[in-house]
């Protein structure tokens, strides 16, 4: 990692230019902006305030940043931005420093100031999703707030009309576009793991429910929804007992007082989501952690999950986090080696499952056509690293071919001192099977964000638009908002 690479790489994690709200006229933008995407909007979530005082905030615990970007009918794009009102948002910005806990953040230096905080405060920070006439922030240990898609105003705590009232849910929300369903997922650690699904439809109400519980303690931020099943990566999880003592006594963290168990097989467990049938935990060829999935969909019975994996890593070091008082370090995560993209298959009422590796680069942020979740799907575009040795942070948006794993897949790189975002996929109304990609590029040294669009046929031809704006906080997950 070069020197200016770091340096560009804190730039954009620590830039925090607060409530936004300014035109880019289509003059100042590269290329041009497609027909099709003119008059639709992308959503983008991610922590926008993490030096904090004169404490750096772990990413996790960064305040929730909601971005708007809408491309407007003459080719411009107006640009929104606004912190989610939460209470520890308004707490701490009226305090000027943290006030309370985070996940991987303590308040204070000073261990017995952390003892009587709030454990692990929401910041809604994680993902944004489009439902009914609101936007919705997820976080990963607490309710989604509410926003106002226009004007990014916060309603408060999300609780789908009471259905999850007092209940957390994981911050990846799922949207079964064939049966208009929208699932959610709530996790209760302890000892054990319990998994509580539930499917939602368009009124918010609940069609069907699932409570299921997993021996020992899982890590889960994301499932996969495939007709038949939820999928659930096994992950499990050894605590620390010094970390977590040193938690207790508030000199350490929560996130670091937990540790993937590396040691034990890695396995999918699946969730029936309709009956009461038993939950089916199958294994894997080799022991794996679980972040993000991408499809998952059911082919004569055997039943396909894509997913992204990491062989080894450790909590507490995301996007180079060295601790609230020392830069970002983004080789960190190059130590650790790439997320494999892995096509998995469980052969019908088989408790084995085989794999095959879809590229050889590094890919997060797993993202495919909105509409195709359960259902076959031809392409899939993530976040990677042209070196294949690394994943992020990542500088390259690349598209599988699903249907055909030989292809080579397209590859798009950006500047030698920039990063890339997740990646969106916006498919064309007319021809549903073509479209386009967009995501957000920072360049900490230009102080620069750009929202690029690549035409999803030709990522190698490079951008189709360059939207240039200041420099944005890096941002976590997004949505694309396709013109009505
Ligand atoms: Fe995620």
């Amino acid at each position: 990692m070069s020197p200016s690479r770091t340096d560009s790489w804190n730039a954009a994690m620590g830039v925090s230019p607060g409530a936004l709200d300014l035109t880019i006229p289509a003059s100042a933008i590269g290329g041009t902006i497609p027909a099709a995407l003119r008059g639709g909007r992308m959503f983008s979530n991610g922590p926008g305030w993490t030096r904090i005082g004169d404490r750096t905030a772990h990413p996790f615990d960064g305040h929730g940043y909601m971005r708007s970007f809408t491309l407007l009918p003459d080719g411009s794009c107006r640009l929104r931005a606004a912190f989610v009102q939460t209470p520890s948002y308004r707490v701490e910005r009226e305090a000027g420093r943290l006030v309370h806990r985070g996940l991987a953040t303590n308040a204070s230096p000073y261990f017995w100031k952390n003892i009587p905080r709030t454990p692990a405060r929401n910041v809604a920070n994680t993902t944004v999703i489009r439902r009914g006439d609101r936007l919705l922030a997820g976080w990963e240990a607490g309710a989604p707030y509410a926003l106002d898609p226009d004007t990014l105003e916060t309603h408060g705590e999300e609780d789908f009309g009471g259905v999850i009232a007092g209940a957390a849910t994981l911050a990846h929300m799922r949207r079964d576009a064939t049966r208009g369903r929208l699932t959610l997922c709530s996790v209760g650690m302890g000892r054990d793991t319990t998994f509580t699904f539930r499917e939602l439809d368009d009124a918010d109400r609940v069609v069907t429910s699932r409570v299921v519980e997993v021996g020992g303690m899982v890590f889960t931020h994301d499932y996969g929804l495939a007709p038949s099943w939820y999928v659930l990566g096994g992950n499990p999880l050894r605590l620390k007992p010094l970390e977590m003592a040193r938690a207790l006594a508030g000199a350490g963290t929560m996130l670091h007082a937990i540790s993937p168990d590396g040691a034990r097989p890695g396995t999918l467990h699946l969730v029936p989501r309709s009956g009461d049938g038993p939950l089916r935990t199958v294994t894997l060829p080799e022991p794996v952690f679980i972040v993000h999935f991408g499809n998952a969909f059911e082919r004569e019975g055997d039943l396909i999950v894509d997913i992204c994996a990491l062989d080894a890593f450790e909590f507490g070091e995301e996007f180079g986090y060295q601790g609230p008082d020392r830069p970002f370090d983004p080789a960190l995560s190059e130590a650790r080696g790439p997320q494999r993209l892995l096509r998995v298959t469980v052969p019908a009422g088989s408790d084995t499952a085989t794999w095959e590796r879809l590229s050889p680069h590094g890919v997060d942020f797993p993202r495919f056509h909105p509409d195709h979740e359960g259902v076959p799907t031809p392409r899939l575009f993530g976040a990677t690293r042209r070196d294949t040795r690394f994943s992020d942070p990542f500088d390259s948006i690349i598209g599988v071919d699903l249907l055909d794993p030989e292809h080579p897949a397209a590859l798009w790189t950006a500047g030698p001192d920039a990063f890339v975002g997740e990646p969106l996929f916006a498919p064309d109304p007319a021809h549903p099977e073509q479209g386009h990609v967009l995501t957000l590029v920072s360049d900490g040294l230009a102080h620069q964000t750009t929202l690029v669009v690549l035409d999803a046929s030709a990522l190698d031809a490079g951008p189709v638009a360059r939207v240039p704006m200041p420099l944005l906080p890096i941002a976590f997950h997004g949505e694309w908002e396709a013109p009505t």
